[in-house]
């Protein structure tokens, strides 16, 4: 007789070829290791690698900050964040596994020093040995080039028989030119191939599921271009506010804390062609093309606005002139609404309509494609305002999913139509891993998978786009508009949208 069908597949997984592997023996070098980063969401991330089998026995994490610790006091400050990470997340794990934990906590040793000191990076060489390195900055980003340098001088970065390899958090750069000045400075002292430029966006499963839905499924990709999609909308809402950023925050907005990277990424990954395989550069390259044939934005195709005082969830929120280390007369934009075109065979003349913003109604990330009108002789009594439109909505958090809304016959003896939903979500169907979305990035640079990372070109092209609007801004041009926490932003944010014909999907709360 045969098996049940639940060992058949489990002996089928035992034996996939494509079951991830354990990563090589590395040592993961954290900059910036006694951080918030770090316990927030590097270790957890790491600890479910742990969990997951997927980290070598040889495995080691160094932990590099200046700050007065110890490996034991760092262990003890790692372990109380896992238990209270692990308690927030009780759907998927009710409790700390001991094993995986003792595990790791093992392999955590903290070295003091400063970054710009050469004795730290000579006790550093000491300490992880000729073994394969990954470098990671999690610092801010005035101490990459530093760090960088001071790596390269020590001879850090030499790749004999063994990968050195350097991962650099957000923000990168501020602006074009500071981006470029960055790449360079990196350059100076490491190959590309050696620079792994996160964006977490990409580490989200349902922002890797796009390439998947687009391109191993028959159906989508013959519509998705001029001839059958109106427009895109891509909306990045948050209800929280800048929290502790405030200072951060000020010299940077929702711009471009938003829309360079991760907006961006997005929009390449809806508007991308086919790569060729999903090597790296294949992948990397199709992007680039996309994000290259985006039109420079311009200023009178954006919106920009700053939250009052409102409410959320009932709960009174402050304006952000009242956020600690926020000037009481900031011109900050935390909210952002732009239009963008792509000028290639098969989006010109497809906007794309991008919104980002703090203190919204609701926390939502989504991109909704919109198809054009069915020629709709057949329903020659129906006002066209009043057939739905047909959308398929790409849910990247909190909820993750597909729906598509269309129309369909409304049951009786007259023909009216009625707009209906099909949803695909992910959680009933596939079991939920326990994810912090940094888990695939950080075993992708430790197996030396760049397919998710922001190559130089990448990261160029998306300042490229906004450079204009934050000249332009930057010059007084588009006044900054209000909208009370707890909204769905400024109203003119509709406007940009209704002077072409068109709305925002309702954002609720
Ligand atoms: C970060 C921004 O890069 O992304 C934050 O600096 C923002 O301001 C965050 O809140 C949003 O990420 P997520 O994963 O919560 O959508």
């Amino acid at each position: 007789m045969d098996a049940p069908l639940e060992s058949q597949l489990q002996d089928r997984e035992e034996d996939d070829p494509t079951r991830p592997k354990p990563s090589p023996p590395c040592r993961l070098v954290i900059f910036g290791g006694g951080g918030d980063l770090t316990r927030r969401l590097l270790i957890p991330a790491i600890y479910n690698l742990v969990c997951a089998g997927l980290l070598d026995d040889d495995f080691g994490i160094v932990a590099v900050d200046w700050a007065e610790l110890t490996t034991e006091a760092l262990r003890d400050q790692l372990e109380e964040t896992m238990r209270e990470f692990v308690a927030q997340r009780k759907a998927n794990a009710v409790t700390l596994q001991e094993e995986a934990w003792d595990w790791l906590d093992r392999r955590v040793s903290y070295l003091r020093g400063s970054f710009d000191d050469a004795e730290t990076y000579k006790q550093l060489d000491v300490l992880c040995g000729p073994v394969n390195c990954v470098y990671y900055l999690a610092v801010a980003s005035r101490f990459f080039g530093t760090i960088v340098s001071q790596l390269d001088a020590a001879g850090l970065t030499r790749e004999d028989g063994q990968f050195r390899r350097v991962v650099v958090e957000k923000p990168f750069g501020s602006d074009l030119a500071s981006a470029r000045a960055l790449n360079v400075k990196l350059r100076a002292s490491l190959a590309e191939s050696q620079i792994y430029r996160i964006d977490h966006y990409l580490g989200k499963e349902t922002v890797q599921n796009i390439l998947a839905l687009r391109f191993s499924n028959g159906f989508f990709e013959p519509l998705w271009n001029r001839q059958n999609i109106d427009h895109v909308q891509i909306t990045a809402a948050e209800t929280v506010g800048v929290e502790r950023r405030g200072r951060f925050y000020e010299g940077t907005g929702a711009l471009r804390d938003m829309v360079p990277n991760h907006i961006m990424q997005l929009l390449a990954m809806v508007a991308m062609e086919a790569p060729t395989s999903f090597d790296a550069d294949a992948v990397r390259d199709e992007k680039s093309k996309v994000m290259v044939a985006t039109h420079q934005l311009d200023w009178r195709d954006t919106v920009r606005g700053q939250y009052t005082p409102g409410t959320i969830a009932g709960r009174p929120m402050v304006g952000y002139r009242e956020e600690p280390d926020v000037s009481p007369d900031s011109g900050t934009e935390t909210f952002a609404a732009l239009k963008l075109n792509i000028d290639n065979w098969r989006w010109a003349g497809v906007p794309f309509y991008l919104r980002t913003g703090k203190r919204l109604t609701q926390r939502k990330t989504e991109i909704a494609v919109h198809f054009k009108q069915a020629p709709y002789a057949l329903f020659r009594d129906t006002p066209v305002d009043k057939l739905t439109p047909n959308i398929m909505v790409l849910q990247i958090q909190p909820s993750e999913g597909v729906t598509m809304q269309f129309s369909a016959k409304m049951p009786g003896p007259v023909v009216k139509l009625g707009g209906v939903r099909m949803k695909f979500d992910y959680a009933d169907w596939f079991q939920e891993g326990p994810s912090t979305g940094y888990e695939t990035l950080i075993y992708d640079c430790l197996i030396g998978d760049a397919t998710l990372f922001q190559r130089a070109d990448n990261v160029e092209a998306g300042w490229n786009v906004v450079q204009p609007a934050l000249d332009a801004w930057a010059d007084g041009m588009g006044d900054l508009r209000f909208y009370d926490a707890g909204r769905a932003g400024p109203d003119d944010a509709d406007a940009l949208l209704t002077r072409d014909g068109r709305h925002w999907l309702r954002l609720t709360s």
